[in-house]
């Protein structure tokens, strides 16, 4: 089967084999190499996996970057009781839709990935938590597990070697929040899905109140490869300090969009208009969101920039999850933050004051400027409520709906004075006349 979404330029190892049905059984993924890592990974010992994972310089994939070996050497080296591995498949960033190409195509790499880091950081239990309205991956993932189960991969004694780990799929119900890792920890409880404070952090208190590391997808399914070609191979791939391949979900305003895999570091023109085919319909480029709609707008000359976590962060954004959300020149950026800082309302989980009544004050504002009945007085409150909902509360879903909506008032000014001086859209305007 044909998968959509190719270039021969591509470095694919975590995507190799999107769109081969054959690849989700465990025949074919034993095929083609599967589950040869998790028997090294054993022979190895926890202390070197976590070591060569270290090494490797693999970051998480999930936002936030942070080195996945680092995180596996927080957890407990004694054993008081269960500990947990949870993947984090709730994947809800608006843009972002990599994990469900992962689980969808190859949910034995990321089974083959959890079993090593559950046996890396000595926990007895994996849960896959996958956002809930992605049915059909998580029927692929189910029928994965229980392909495992069947074969000792997973269960007791697993591959002979006298060690358990038990795997379970969990669907979440579609809130965004979910996504967070102690509101995913919530959820899986069966407790109202809500950020928790930290301390305890969750290596020393998470899931059940027990020792836990959360790992999203991606980050997890690029272990088996690191495990079977070295660290050394993997920092062959990347920047020095965002080494190996990333997946990029590229969304909007290109000819072709879809999900490519390349070196982190990878030139965001060359992404754009080599790969992607170019801005639609021959428009210019009017700004990019290179991280899922959590991180700072890029205008189209901050652009000319390699897609690593520290290049993105020098040009004034985030790497995030890689979710690049191109938008032309016909775009209005009154309506697009209009239309995320909605999504942030709806979503926020409430406890917090700056985020329950922030995001949604935010969201009346920018629907006034919308419609053309704002005053520049309330861009200033747009600035001042922005900046009381940044670093002021449990988690960053806050902070994320202030960043859109700080970086288009910095950028994008004149679309929000148009509305607010001509009461109606610049950008709709001119792309009629
Ligand atoms: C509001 C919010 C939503 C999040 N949603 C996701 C998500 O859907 N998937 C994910 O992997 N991480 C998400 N994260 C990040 C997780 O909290 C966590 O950092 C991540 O799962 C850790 O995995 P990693 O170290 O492999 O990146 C979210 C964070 C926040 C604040
Ligand atoms: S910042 Fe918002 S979403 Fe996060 S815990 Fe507070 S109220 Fe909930």
């Amino acid at each position: 089967m044909a998968y959509p979404f190719r270039h021969e330029k591509e470095t694919r190892i975590l995507s190799e084999y999107f769109g081969d049905p054959e690849a989700r059984t465990l025949d074919g993924w034993k095929k083609r190499g599967g589950y040869q890592a998790l028997r090294k990974a054993i022979e190895m010992g926890r202390d070197a996996v976590i070591e060569e994972v270290k090494a490797s310089g693999l970051r998480g994939r999930g936002g936030a970057g942070f080195p996945t070996g680092v995180k596996w050497s927080f957890m407990p080296k004694e054993k008081t009781g269960p500990s947990y591995l949870l993947v984090n498949s709730d994947e809800s960033e608006p843009g972002a839709f990599k994990d469900r190409e992962l689980i969808r195509w190859t949910p034995h790499q990321l089974i083959e990935g959890a079993l090593i880091g559950a046996y890396a950081i000595q926990a007895d239990h994996v849960y896959i938590y996958v956002r809930g309205e992605f049915f059909e991956p998580a029927q692929v993932v189910a029928r994965a597990i229980e392909e495992a189960y069947q074969n000792g991969l997973a269960g007791k004694n697993i591959l002979g070697t006298g060690i358990d780990i038990d795997v379970t799929l969990h669907l979440g119900a579609g809130a965004y929040i979910c996504g967070e890792e102690t509101a995913l920890m919530n959820s899986l409880e069966g407790r109202r899905g809500q950020p928790r404070v930290k301390p305890p952090f969750p290596a020393v208190s998470g899931a059940f109140g027990r020792p836990t590391t959360i790992n999203n997808v991606e980050t997890l399914c690029a272990v088996p490869h690191i495990i079977n070609k070295g660290a050394a191979w993997y920092r062959g791939f990347g920047t020095e300090k965002s080494p190996g391949t990333k997946l990029f979900n590229v969304s909007g305003h290109v000819v072709r969009r879809g999900n490519y895999e390349f070196p982190l570091g990878f030139p965001m023109h060359e992404l754009l208009y080599d790969v992607c085919g170019g801005i639609r319909d021959g428009r210019k480029l009017k700004a990019v969101i290179p991280g899922g709609s959590s991180v700072p707008i890029l205008a189209a000359e901050e652009c000319d920039i390699n897609l690593d976590y520290e290049s993105v962060i020098a040009a004034g954004s985030m790497l995030g999850t890689a979710s690049v959300i191109v938008m032309d020149d016909r775009t209005c950026m009154v309506k697009q933050v209009r239309r995320m800082v909605e999504f942030y309302a709806h979503e926020s989980c409430g406890q917090c004051t700056p985020c329950r009544e922030g995001t949604a004050w935010v969201a009346k504002i920018m629907r006034r400027i919308e419609a053309g009945l704002g005053t520049e007085a309330d861009l200033e409150k747009l600035v001042d409520l922005s900046t009381n909902m940044t670093g002021t509360t449990i988690c960053v879903l806050s902070d994320s709906c202030a960043a859109p909506v700080m970086s288009s008032l910095k950028k994008f000014k004149d679309d929000y004075l148009g509305h607010i001086h001509h009461g109606a859209c610049p950008v709709a305007a001119a792309a009629v006349a």
